[in-house]
């Protein structure tokens, strides 16, 4: 963790202080030539406004991401040509971390991204590019790929949950049950619960436990009751919340939509995060 954060705040340390030179590396204008498409949704996205003092587009423009592509240019481009920095998700000879220590080099400090390190994603060589896109995202700059057509969806608003389903069928799969969260109808979405960028939590959760994170919407469901399910009282005790026992016997035992069943978690599973 340490060394990663100290690689994110070398990258932006470099960023930086290789600002003069990356501001002498092309820019849009000139890359416009062959990707027009790529610098029109650069452009409109957020990172394109340079109304905004740390923008991209104040930091030396495609260079920030992509590296001074001066020798790329001179070759007459093409892929792998003149040292390109590609953190595309398409990209497999550059590692996920390297693709994501471009981000972080502007969003360490994000509060939302305190636990990345931690999470599962992170540790599964998921980098920050397989669900955002500055090249065509919705409004938070999420990857919309082959955007679904459904009721509920028009393009600019594409629903999160449709980039999280590109990987998670199974949840996918979940969510389309008779007895389920309103997540397609965009009532309740994944980071009501999840956050997507690690969490000390199990399950990446948002709460400190299954039971905490129910509550959380479901208060009257909270008790205490005159009837109890005895297990369930006491795992919501603080004491033992962070057993997996504890967390077998909790709210996550009537199967929200996303979970897997019981039987097929390992309880190694649980406890991992403890
Ligand atoms: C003379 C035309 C031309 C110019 C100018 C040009 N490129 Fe390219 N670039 C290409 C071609 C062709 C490819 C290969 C695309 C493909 O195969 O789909 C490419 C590929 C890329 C890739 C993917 C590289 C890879 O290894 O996968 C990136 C990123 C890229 N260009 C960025 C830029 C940036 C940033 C600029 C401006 C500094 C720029 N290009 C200027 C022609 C150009
Ligand atoms: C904030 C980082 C960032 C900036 C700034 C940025 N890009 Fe990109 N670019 C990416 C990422 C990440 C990808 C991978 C694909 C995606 O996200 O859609 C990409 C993909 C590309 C590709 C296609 C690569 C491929 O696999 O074929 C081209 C071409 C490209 N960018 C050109 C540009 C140009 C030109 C600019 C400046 C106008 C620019 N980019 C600015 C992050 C950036
Ligand atoms: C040069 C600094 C810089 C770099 C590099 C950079 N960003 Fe950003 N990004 C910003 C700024 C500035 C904003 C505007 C919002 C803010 O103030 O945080 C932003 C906004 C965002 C947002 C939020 C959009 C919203 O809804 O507000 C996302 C998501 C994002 N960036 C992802 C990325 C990803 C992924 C990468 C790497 C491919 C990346 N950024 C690289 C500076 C940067
Ligand atoms: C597993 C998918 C996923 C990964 C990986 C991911 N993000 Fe996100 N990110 C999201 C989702 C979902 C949101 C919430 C977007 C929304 O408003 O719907 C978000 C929001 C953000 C925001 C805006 C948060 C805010 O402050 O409001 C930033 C900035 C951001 N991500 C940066 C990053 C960076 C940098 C990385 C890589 C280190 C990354 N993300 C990796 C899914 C992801
Ligand atoms: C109402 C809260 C809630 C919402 C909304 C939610 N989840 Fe979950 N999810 C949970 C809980 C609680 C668990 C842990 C279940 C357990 O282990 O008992 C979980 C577990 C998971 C797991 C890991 C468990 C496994 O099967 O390996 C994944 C992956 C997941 N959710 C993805 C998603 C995605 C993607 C979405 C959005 C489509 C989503 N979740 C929406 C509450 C939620
Ligand atoms: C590029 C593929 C990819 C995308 C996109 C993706 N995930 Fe994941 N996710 C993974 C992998 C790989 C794991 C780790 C393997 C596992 O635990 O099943 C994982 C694990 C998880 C877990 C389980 C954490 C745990 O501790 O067990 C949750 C929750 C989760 N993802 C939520 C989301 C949400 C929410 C989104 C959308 C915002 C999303 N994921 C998008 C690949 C992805
Ligand atoms: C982000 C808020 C939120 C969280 C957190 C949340 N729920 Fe819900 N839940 C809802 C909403 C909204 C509905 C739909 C209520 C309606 O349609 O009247 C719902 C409905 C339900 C239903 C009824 C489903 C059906 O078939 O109609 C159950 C059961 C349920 N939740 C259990 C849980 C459990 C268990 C947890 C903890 C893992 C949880 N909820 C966490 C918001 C939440």
């Amino acid at each position: 963790m340490v060394i990663r954060l100290a690689a994110a705040s070398l990258a932006g340390f470099l960023a930086l202080s290789s600002a003069p030179a990356i501001a002498q590396a092309p820019g849009p204008d000139v890359c416009k030539n062959c990707h027009a498409g790529y610098v029109e949704t650069f452009e409109a996205s957020i990172h394109g406004k340079k109304g905004h003092p740390k923008s991209p587009a104040n930091a030396g423009g495609c260079a920030v991401c992509h590296g001074d592509g001066t020798e790329h240019v001179k070759a007459g481009g093409g892929r792998g040509v003149g040292g390109i920095v590609n953190p595309s998700p398409r990209n497999k000879s550059m590692p996920a971390e390297a693709k994501s220590n471009i981000c972080l080099g502007c969003h360490s400090d994000n509060r939302h991204l305190a636990f990345w390190d931690a999470g599962r994603h992170r540790k599964n060589d998921v980098s920050c590019s397989n669900c955002h896109s500055t090249h065509g995202g919705n409004d938070s700059l999420l990857r919309v790929e082959n955007p679904p057509i459904q009721p509920y969806v028009n393009t600019s608003q594409v629903p999160q949950h449709e980039v999280c389903f590109t990987c998670h069928r199974d949840i996918r799969a979940q969510v389309f049950r008779p007895s389920h969260h309103p997540i397609q109808e965009v009532k309740v979405r994944c980071t009501n619960c999840h956050n997507p960028h690690g969490a000390l939590s199990h399950a990446m959760l948002l709460h400190e436990s299954v039971n905490e994170q129910c509550y959380s919407c479901h208060a009257d469901k909270r008790g205490p009751y005159l009837f109890e399910h005895p297990r369930s009282r006491r795992t919501a005790s603080p004491a033992t919340t962070r057993t997996a026992a504890a967390r077998r016997g909790s709210c996550g035992r009537r199967r929200p939509i996303s979970a897997r069943t019981a039987t097929t978690r390992p309880s190694t599973r649980a406890r991992r995060t403890t």
